[in-house]
């Protein structure tokens, strides 16, 4: 290169960057508006824009903008200055000046109405804004005097949040046994069902991890009308860094044809408000995509269901006691418009109550499943739903007025009422099966002498032509219990709806039985095992009865 162009190109970048530089130096100097003192009109209340049309580059580059509005008697000023905020102002220090706007704060002991403000960005000293507190003592006088109130609400919502929490952890079964448990990973971990017991943070909820839970699937323990139910093993995940514990849980497998029955229980099941005792305990819902299958996941009761129980045990009184008792809660529960801490729940009706559809927990109690058919009692039905609901359930336990199709779809209890119907011919069987009643004959369902699955036109004619009911045999009314429980039931089944008794009633009649419980013999149940007949599960241990726990 030229020693002569070298020169021109060196000096012109020299130039370049005094240029960039003192256009630095410029920038940072503030522009602010300065016009000292003026009058203005300017009512000290809201935002202002003071009457000054200097604009001014500050002298020095600490400099902010700041504006003092001012009123002695009737005289308003506005003061429109730069000042280095390391330095006083009327003996004040500058309070904010970082911020881009200009707040007013008012300063007392100045002679006057005094209020300053300053602030950083150019000519930020143009608009000013008064604090509320100025605008309108009122509303400081009105927010004072509610922060005690507020205080109070808040405390009040905490201790009615915390006592919710409180009953609720008190009503939740609780864990007995098993490894501690691990929620690290947001799964649905469980222990297994010696008590039934489960803890889940996924409890009546719906998995909305992506994640499945790492399942493996046992034997298949019920098949339904949608769906099969298997036995499983839960694994708790490998990422928590502890051995693999499995636990049990059943699994209810539908195919992807049957999404809407799926959807329709896992509604049900997903409202946290369902969770009782008497009603299985739900864990969670996934879609299988890769199995093109959509699983509900619920608590595992390895004695099956009612139905079976009562094939292959007799029952003693007590253990009648603490069955009849622990179904009506669970239906009564289900029905319910609220909860046992007293919260509003949504009613539900089941409307397919029959033995096989009530599960046996290990200490004789029943829970209620499958809920494929449940109706939740609330604003939200559609008219659709309502229209369908007419005549739905298995034959042999359908209400005189379900097998008619004349259900009073208006009033909501017409359901609970149809339910109450079923319950009652599931104390029959369950009485049938008790060694109070003298001698006690093979198990057989209500309404034995009609075939296997008999259609709604048989039922009509035995029970609404003929006035049908299980027979209730002069011999059972013998012991004082069953003789109770006996007039609990054709109060139950009575063909007016309106003349049946609540499920709750029902519960409470057994439960003020208590006292002919304590003066039985509490014999336990005896199991039959005939050759030809499999125990539902053999870990369930169950020819052995633990003791009962009914109430
Ligand atoms: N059959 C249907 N559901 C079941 C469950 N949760 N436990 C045991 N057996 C069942």
């Amino acid at each position: 290169m030229e020693p002569l162009r070298f020169c021109v190109l060196w000096w012109g970048a020299i130039l370049v960057l005094l240029g960039a530089a003192d256009a630095y130096i410029l920038k940072i100097r503030r522009l602010c508006k300065f016009c000292d003192l003026r009058a203005t009109s300017c009512a000290g209340k809201g935002s202002c824009k003071v009457e000054c049309d200097i604009t001014a580059i500050c002298p020095d580059q600490q400099d902010v903008c700041v504006s003092i509005w001012r009123k002695q008697d009737d005289n308003v000023t506005f003061d429109t200055v730069c000042h280095n905020p390391a330095q006083t102002l009327y003996g004040l220090v500058l309070e904010g000046y970082n911020n881009s706007k200009c707040e007013m704060k008012e300063r007392k002991g100045m002679g006057s109405e005094f209020f300053i403000c300053s602030c950083s960005e150019d000519e930020c000293n143009e608009h000013i804004f008064f604090n509320s507190s100025k605008d309108s003592p009122v509303v400081a006088v009105i927010l004072v005097s509610l922060v005690p109130l507020l205080v109070m609400a808040v405390f009040v919502i905490t201790s009615f949040y915390c006592y919710r929490v409180y009953r609720q952890r008190q009503a939740s079964p609780r864990r007995k046994k098993g490894p501690p448990l691990d929620f690290s990973d947001g799964h649905a971990i469980m222990i297994d069902d010696e008590g039934s017991d489960i803890s889940s943070t996924l409890a009546n909820n719906l998995n909305h991890n992506t994640e499945l839970l790492p399942i493996d699937l046992d034997v298949q323990v019920g098949k339904g009308r949608f769906a099969e139910v298997y036995k499983a093993k839960l694994k708790q995940g490998a990422a928590v860094g502890r051995d693999q514990g499995f636990e049990t849980v059943a699994v209810k497998i539908f195919s992807y044809e049957e999404y809407a029955s799926w959807k329709s229980e896992k509604e049900v099941f997903s409202d946290a408000d369902l969770r009782h005792d008497n009603v299985l305990h739900f864990l969670t819902a996934e879609e299988r995509k890769a199995q093109r299958q959509y699983w509900l996941i619920t608590a595992y009761h390895p004695r099956g269901n009612l139905q079976e129980y009562l094939i292959h045990h007799v029952v003693s009184w007590h253990d009648l006691w603490v069955l009849g008792g622990s179904l009506a809660r669970g239906v009564a529960h289900l029905h319910s418009d609220h909860t046992t801490c007293g919260h509003y729940k949504v009613p539900i009706a089941h409307r397919d109550i029959k033995s096989s559809n009530i599960l046996v927990k290990s200490d004789l109690t029943c829970c209620l499943c499958d809920f494929g058919l449940a109706l939740r009692l609330d604003n939200s039905l559609s008219v659709d739903e309502l229209a369908n609901s007419g005549q739905v359930g298995t034959a042999r336990y359908m209400a005189p007025e379900v097998l008619e199709s004349r259900i009073n779809l208006e009033n909501i209890e017409s359901f609970k009422q149809a339910d109450v119907y079923s319950m009652a011919l599931v104390l029959w069987e369950v009485i049938s099966r008790c060694n109070a009643i003298g001698e006690v004959k093979e198990y057989e369902p209500p309404f034995g002498n009609l075939r296997e699955h008999p259609c709604v036109e048989s039922m009509k004619d035995s029970v609404i032509r003929d006035r049908g009911r299980p027979e209730i045999p002069n011999s059972w009314i013998n012991h004082t219990g069953i003789q109770m429980v006996c007039a609990s039931i054709e109060e139950c089944w009575d063909h007016d709806p309106e003349a049946r008794l609540t499920a709750q009633c029902v519960a409470e009649r057994f439960y003020d039985m208590e006292y002919l419980d304590k003066l039985s013999d509490g014999s336990d149940s005896e199991e039959k095992l005939p050759e030809d007949i499999s125990v539902v599960d053999e870990k369930s241990g169950s020819t052995e009865v633990l003791p009962p726990t009914g109430w």
